[in-house]
């Protein structure tokens, strides 16, 4: 559950194959650089990550990053895991059901393996500190470094709102801050996330030239995130209605499975370029049960979609046993749940008034 599996050395890298550019060559060569002094110095590292409380985790999360973060606990990293409540209000008016997604989170954490005794979890509106980094930070970037953000241009565009509010254009700023109140050295996310890694390690540096050293800059930890689609065939997204939530039963799991969209031919395969609906559900087989996908399909061969639905409902409904009976259990004392919250504030208050106290040392004249 925490290691690198077959199905994911193999091939679960979306740009695995022939048309490997040197750009990603260079990203895998770094990544295994920084895997090998995580696996000498796990101490020497600080891991800050987190989901937004936007809605469930789904398979798609647990085996891009979920299980990554146990592993690097496990490794002896401290890691630290953020629920970014703030985060909520950049795409949307409002925050709903906040104290639910939380909740939500939290049961998952626990019930994967993120021990309270080692790692920590906090949310942002806890942490006034942190929230006030936000204006030194802001005076380290110009606007133009912000419209440039890719993510941030993208996420602009697929906006539901009618206008773009100032903090949508700032967040990176405040995600530098999460980073850098905590003074996180490593930061596992996906691609998308790499243009907002890159505005922590600017402001570190600037912050660093302009007014003595006090921040690392952080490493991106890129994970080799396997592209599972949603059941209706587009990529798998909390606030969409096609993901397989983690919190789901084995019953709305087969249900949910049941609902993917398929092709025409009987003969199952795993070609990814060709076939995205049939191979993201071969892969998921996979990826549950540690396999090869081209295996998977093999077996199932001329099954249909209906044996392969089959296979891949047994392999996560399997997989997910125990974590599903740790999660029933820790839904019983949702009192003990939010203590975690709660002694995760209370560490991540004292690191970042610590960091801010340094900051206004710092910066001189400030109080
Ligand atoms: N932006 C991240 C996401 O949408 C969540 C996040 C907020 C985050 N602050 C962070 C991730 C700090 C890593 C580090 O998934």
């Amino acid at each position: 559950m925490t290691t690198t599996t077959a199905a994911e050395s193999r091939s679960t890298d979306p740009v695995a194959g022939e048309n490997r550019s040197t750009e990603n060559r260079t990203v895998d060569s770094r990544t295994a650089d920084l895997e090998r002094r995580i696996a000498q110095d796990p101490g020497g590292f600080r891991v800050l990550t987190g989901d937004r409380p936007t809605g469930a985790l789904h398979l798609g999360h647990y085996f891009g990053s979920l299980r990554n973060r146990v592993r690097l606990q496990d490794l002896g990293v401290d890691v630290i895991v953020l629920i970014p409540d703030y985060q909520v209000i950049t795409d949307r008016d409002t925050a709903e059901r906040l104290g639910e997604y939380t909740d939500g989170l939290l049961l998952d954490y626990l019930a994967l393996g993120i021990d309270p005794a080692r790692s920590t979890v906090f949310c942002h509106s806890a942490v006034p500190a942190l929230n006030q980094l936000m204006l030194p930070f802001l005076s380290l970037v110009s606007v133009a470094e912000l419209n440039r953000n890719p993510t941030v241009k993208d996420e602009i565009a697929h906006s539901r709102q009618s206008t773009v509010s100032g903090l949508m254009l700032t967040y990176p700023v405040h995600q530098a801050a999460d980073i850098l109140s905590c003074k996180g050295n490593l930061v596992p996310v996906g691609r998308d996330q790499a243009p907002h890694l890159e505005v922590t390690r600017t402001i570190a540096r600037r912050f660093n030239e302009r007014y003595g050293q006090v921040f690392p800059e952080p490493d991106i930890l890129l994970s080799a995130a396997p592209l599972l689609l949603g059941t209706d065939g587009t990529k798998m997204s909390k606030s969409r209605a096609n993901s397989v939530p983690l919190s789901a039963t084995a019953d709305e799991t087969a249900r949910l499975l049941k609902s993917a969209t398929t092709d025409a031919d009987r003969h199952i395969t795993y070609d990814p370029a060709t076939r995205p609906n049939v191979s993201s559900l071969v892969l998921l087989a996979a990826l549950c049960i540690d396999r090869d996908p081209h295996e998977v399909a093999a077996e199932i061969g001329d099954g249909g979609a209906a044996a392969l639905k089959r296979t891949v409902t047994d392999a996560v409904n399997g997989h997910l046993a125990t974590f599903r009976a740790r999660r029933a259990e820790y839904a019983k004392d949702l009192t003990y749940v939010r203590s975690v919250l709660r002694a995760g504030n209370e560490r991540a208050n004292a690191l970042a008034e610590t960091t801010l106290d340094e900051v206004r040392e710092a910066m001189g004249a400030f109080r």
